[in-house]
């Protein structure tokens, strides 16, 4: 059995009576949502098969499942980065575990810099497509053909039904919601003045360093994406100096608003995918 199949197995005797109908990968800053679960149960990474382990700056590395309204989540509170020298597919085991456990869809939340004025730090961002700027792939190498097809299509990454939803979450609950392509970079650098303007050129929204990969992870084992970005900055030469200080602390501050946001979400999503 592969650990992915272990870790479902894991997740759903933790489960009992609530199998996962969706997971959530939550950005640093974002514990909250998990907070407001009824029936909680917390499971460290370091106990499950196959999950990568915890020490990512800012991440606890646990698994969070509960209820939210009717709806039983999964929440993955930790994820790596790439440019930690961590392996690109580190979230492959977590997102397919999620899926063989019964999970439809993956709601992916992240940080990330706006290319437009219009859209400030502390708006929230739906993601509706994503560019590659990297090129690179999780799903480089062999092909399991019983998780997913070798060739991946990406023509509806960010599910139309499911950005319909968050769309009509955002305005039951009056939240400003501006939508967009998000590019990924592999940082940790962030970008220079001239990478942003020849992003703007090639339709990029919002940059960020993460989320690409585990959309693509998520899409090749069938999970349905939706993706949220919380803009903690503008992009550079836009404003004057970039530090991750000011992602933590720009991102804590509209975290209460993703907070509620993915609450309207989730109590709408059950019978939907
Ligand atoms: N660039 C890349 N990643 C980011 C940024 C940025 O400006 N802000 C938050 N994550």
């Amino acid at each position: 059995m592969s650990a992915y199949q272990k870790a479902a197995q894991q997740i759903l005797s933790l489960a009992g009576a609530h199998p996962p109908e969706v997971g959530v990968i939550l950005g640093s800053g974002l514990a909250g949502v998990a907070e407001s679960f009824t029936d909680a149960v917390v499971l460290p990474y370091s106990e499950i098969d196959g999950f990568p382990p915890a020490g990512v700056e800012g991440h606890t590395g646990q698994l969070v499942m509960g209820k939210q309204g009717s709806c039983s989540v999964a929440c993955l509170q930790g994820r790596s980065h790439a440019y930690e020298g961590h392996d690109l597919a580190d979230l492959a085991v977590p997102i397919r575990a999620l899926k063989a456990a019964g999970c439809k869809s993956l709601l992916i939340t992240c940080a990330a810099g706006s290319l437009q004025k219009e859209m400030p730090p502390g708006s929230l961002m739906m993601l509706t497509d994503h560019i590659n700027w990297p090129g690179l792939s999780p799903l480089i190498g062999p092909n399991d053909d019983e998780i997913g097809p070798r060739f991946t299509d990406l023509s509806n990454a960010y599910d139309d039904d499911l950005q319909k939803l968050i769309r009509q979450s955002a305005s039951a609950a009056s939240i400003a919601l501006h939508e967009g392509v998000y590019l990924w970079c592999l940082g940790p650098n962030f970008e220079t003045p001239a990478e942003i303007r020849a992003f703007a050129t090639l339709g990029a929204n919002a940059v960020g360093m993460s989320t690409v990969p585990e959309v693509l992870i998520a899409r090749h084992c069938g999970l349905k994406v939706a993706a949220i970005a919380v803009i903690t900055n503008l992009a550079a030469g836009m404003q004057s100096g970039l530090s991750h200080e000011q992602t933590l602390a720009a991102g804590s501050k509209a975290a209460p608003i993703l907070t509620t946001l993915i609450g309207e979400y989730l109590q709408r999503l059950p019978g939907k995918t």
